[in-house]
Order: structure tokens, then C-alpha cells, then sequence
């Protein structure tokens, strides 16, 4: 059976978590192939709102089978947490929830040299989540890295103190002031990775191969988004890992033809979390009321997002790494009451109209070009059906589709699981 991925189109926090949790009732297998504790997944229903960092947001189904893949790096501090967070709601991790023995660990040391280097960094700094994710890619693709199978060896204690120590030495090379205790921050390593131990590890590689010859279906959850990629996002400014499509492949031994359906995620306007350039950003009382009526503060720094208009230049860049088949555009609600809305059609640069991100976006001399449409002054969060739906937001998702050239297949008009309406059935 082919594997679906669904995946950020943004700087992350498009709502991936809501629609992952609503498509889980038609997969057997969740499985997250990137990123780590920097993200944040946010899921409501019943009257219950909860925030998952590392375990994937299929978890609150009773069937679906949950894979934290090879690509994620784990902090077993973190996942332990996020484990006793769930534990009210009768969910058997035991037989849902499988970890890759390829996955990465994030040390406690990793963490403070993610705060060395952007301490050392001054104004420059990423904005990172501060949970150790660059230096622990670092480890990785420097192949130093210790890895959840490490965990089943006798010896995985000597591996840990040699990297701990060399990871103190370059603490001391940033010659940054940051305060820690490494003796208590071990202690809560080392109680938590007992409590992860009693999970299943597995070869995941191998339970996906499996799973697809047995006809299984399977959904790939990203995090981040497209611009926060690696090597696709605004550099430097970005996340240590491929959020895009390709990183699935990878974070899961998932092979390019075996992948059906893409599923990509934006919000009807766009928010960034931490620094680096954002042609479409808002200063002004429309940037405010995005953020205040949307609650966009950071689901894993509680850090207020920055606002702007949608960006359609970086939208199609996005759709067009990924390769999406069908959108999804979350968050409409917020946009009830504005009297007008722009889109970003093209950036004038250096005195011409461009139609594609360039090289330099952070250029000051780059400025969007804006398309102006009729807002709607209805309160959409109750509408079922797409035909309810005033006649201007159809003429705003109109436009985006013939744009994008892909059709949007889920409007999303509230943060709750059946706040959602499906188009184009
Ligand atoms: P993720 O990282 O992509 O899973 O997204 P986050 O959970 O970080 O941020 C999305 C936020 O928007 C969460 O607080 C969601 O509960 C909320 N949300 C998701 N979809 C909608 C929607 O359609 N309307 C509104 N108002 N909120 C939404
Ligand atoms: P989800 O999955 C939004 C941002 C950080 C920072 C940059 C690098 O919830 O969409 P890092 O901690 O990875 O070194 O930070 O990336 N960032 C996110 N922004 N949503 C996320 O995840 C993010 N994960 C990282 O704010 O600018
Ligand atoms: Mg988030």
C-alpha cells in the first residue's frame, strides 16, 4: 500500500497536529520522520486541548499504531513528560507507541550548547527552541551521535560520558555565560531514558516494509514546515532537518515511488516563531488582530508569532518541492470580520517584478506585491459544508487554488477536530 505524508507548507504551527489527528480514523500506522522536541502539535476534541511534542498526533485513537521514526531526534526528559501527560486518557503505549532504534538522542548537553551557540550569537540568533535539535543533527551527520538502539547495549553509559565531556569542552570554547547544573539535568537523563526503555524499540525501516506488503495504510507526519527546512528554508534561519517530502524517505526508509498522496498544510495567513526574514510580515492593527483572534503564541516556548498576509510566491515554492497533491487551509476563522485581506502575488527586487524567492530574501529592497480581496463578516466556526461559506472566502481559496494550480481539500474554521470542512467531495 502506498505511504500519504502530510506536511508543513510554512514556518511551522500550520496546524498539522488538528488535521493529523482528524485523518487518523483512516490509517492503521502514524509515523513521524523528522524533528523533535521543537515542535509543538496542538489537538482538540471533546473539550480537551493537547500539546504533543515527539509523539505523533495519532495517538489519542484507540487502533492506529504510532512510530516515532529514525529522523526524529528524541529528548527522553521531554518524552517522558509528554508520556505522563497522557497517561489519564487509558492509552496503551505498550503495543500504539514504537520507537526507531535509528533515532536519535538529544543528551542534556546538547541543550546547552543549542544555548552556547545562540548566546554566542548575539543579535544574529536563530530564535531556536533552545532543545538541543542543531547540535544534535550536528552529532549525527558528524557520526558521533548516540542512538535510541545505543540504549540496549551495556556500554551505551561510556559512549555517553565521552560525548558529555567533549560537549563541556565546547561549552567552555563559547566562553558564553550559561548557567547549569549538569549533575541534576543527568539525573533526570538518565531516570528518564529507564522510563523509555519499557517502550517497544524497533527497526522501523523494517515494521514500515512490512506493514506496507501487508497492505497496511500508513501517514507520514512532518514537522516544522517547508521554509524552516535545511536547505529549502531561509538559511540560516531554519531547522536542522528536511521538513519537505524528501525528508520522509529518509526519516522512515520510505522509497520516493511507494509515496501516493502529499498533503500540504498552510494558514489562510502566515505566522513565524523566532527570527529571520518574512516579506509579508505586519506591524501594524491587521498583524495584531491575526495574533491576538488566532492565539498565535508558540505551542512549545509559549513565544508570541509573528503575523503577515499569505504569501503566494513562497506557498507555490513550497507545493512545488514537496510535490502536494491537495491543500489544506487552516485557520479561515481568524480572518472573519477583516474588511479587506491581501495576498502576495510577487516581490518588486532591485526594480523589477520577481515571481520567485530569491537567493537574498532577507534584503531590505525586497517588497511584496499585493493583491486586495473583500473580507467576509461571518462567524464561519459553525459551518459543515462548503457551500455556506460567504461567497468572498470562495473567492479568496479560488484564487489560491488557480495560483497554486492545486485544489484545497479541507478548510479548517476552528482548532476543534469537527471544525473542519471538507471541499470538493
Ligand atoms: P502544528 O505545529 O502545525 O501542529 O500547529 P500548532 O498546534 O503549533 O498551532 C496551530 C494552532 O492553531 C493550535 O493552537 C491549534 O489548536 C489552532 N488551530 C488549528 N486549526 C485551527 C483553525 O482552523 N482555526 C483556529 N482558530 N485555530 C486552529
Ligand atoms: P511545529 O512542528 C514553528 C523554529 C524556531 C526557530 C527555528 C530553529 O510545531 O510546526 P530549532 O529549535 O529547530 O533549532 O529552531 O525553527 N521552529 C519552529 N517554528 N513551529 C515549529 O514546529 C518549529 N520548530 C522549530 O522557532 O526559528
Ligand atoms: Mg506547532
Amino acid at each position: 500500500m502506498a505511504v500519504d505524508l502530510l506536511l508543513g507548507l510554512q514556518w511551522g504551527d500550520e496546524g498539522k497536529g488538528k488535521i493529523v489527528d482528524y485523518l487518523t480514523k483512516d490509517y492503521n500506522i502514524i509515523a513521524r520522520f523528522q524533528g523533535g522536541p521543537n515542535a509543538g502539535h496542538t489537538l482538540e476534541f471533546d473539550g480537551i486541548k493537547h500539546v504533543l511534542h515527539t509523539i505523533p498526533s495519532g495517538i489519542f485513537h484507540k487502533t492506529a499504531i504510532n512510530v516515532v521514526g529514525n529522523g526524529v531526534v528524541i529528548d527522553p526528559v521531554i518524552f517522558q513528560k509528554e508520556l505522563d501527560g497522557l497517561a489519564k486518557f487509558d492509552i496503551n503505549f505498550r503495543d500504539k507507541l514504537l520507537i526507531s532504534r535509528k533515532a536519535h538522542i538529544i543528551l542534556p548537553t546538547h541543550r546547552l550548547l543549542d544555548a552556547a551557540s545562540e548566546t554566542s550569537k548575539g543579535k544574529a540568533k536563530i530564535g531556536s527552541t533552545l532543545k538541543g535539535i542543531g547540535p544534535t543533527y550536528m552529532d549525527k551527520t558528524g557520526r558521533n551521535g548516540i542512538r535510541v538502539g545505543d540504549l540496549e547495549l551495556d556500554n551505551w553509559k561510556e559512549k555517553y560520558r565521552q560525548l558529555a565531556n567533549k560537549h563541556q569542552a565546547l561549552i567552555e570554547f563559547y566562553n558564553v555565560d550559561v548557567q547549569y547544573d549538569l549533575k541534576e539535568l543527568e539525573l533526570q537523563f538518565f531516570e528518564a531514558v529507564e522510563a523509555i526503555k519499557k517502550l517497544k524499540f524497533i527497526d522501523s525501516e523494517e515494521y514500515l516494509h512490512q506493514a506496507q506488503e501487508e497492505n497496511k495504510t500508513i501517514l507520514a507526519e512532518g514537522a516544522q514546515g517547508s521554509l524552516l527546512d535545511i536547505d529549502f528554508g531561509t538559511y540560516p534561519f531554519v531547522t536542522s532537518s528536511n521538513t519537505t517530502a524528501a525528508g520522509a524517505c529518509t526519516g522512515l526508509g520510505i522509497a520516493p515511488n511507494k509515496i501516493k498522496n502529499v498533503y500540504g498544510i498552510f494558514k489562510a495567513y502566515t505566522t513565524r516563531v523566532g527570527s529571520g526574514p518574512f516579506p509579508t510580515e505586519l506591524f501594524d492593527e491587521n498583524g495584531a488582530r491575526m495574533a491576538k483572534v488566532g492565539h498565535e503564541f508558540g505551542a512549545t516556548t509559549g513565544r508570541p508569532r509573528r503575523c503577515g498576509w499569505l504569501d503566494l510566491v513562497a506557498l507555490k515554492y513550497a507545493v512545488q518541492v514537496n510535490g502536494v497533491t491537495e491543500l489544506m487551509m487552516m485557520k479561515a476563522d481568524v480572518l472573519s470580520g477583516f474588511e479587506t485581506l491581501k495576498v502576495g502575488v510577487a516581490y518588486r527586487y532591485k526594480g523589477e517584478e520577481i515571481k520567485h524567492l530569491p537567493y537574498n530574501i532577507e534584503a531590505e529592497n525586497l517588497e511584496p506585491i499585493y493583491k486586495e480581496f473583500s473580507g467576509w463578516k461571518e462567524d464561519i466556526t459553525k459551518l459543515k459544508n462548503e457551500n455556506d461559506l460567504p461567497q468572498t472566502l470562495k473567492e479568496y481559496i479560488k484564487f489560491i487554488e488557480d495560483e497554486v494550480k492545486v485544489l484545497i481539500k479541507i478548510v479548517s474554521v476552528g482548532p476543534d477536530r469537527t471544525e473542519t470542512i471538507i471541499k470538493n467531495q
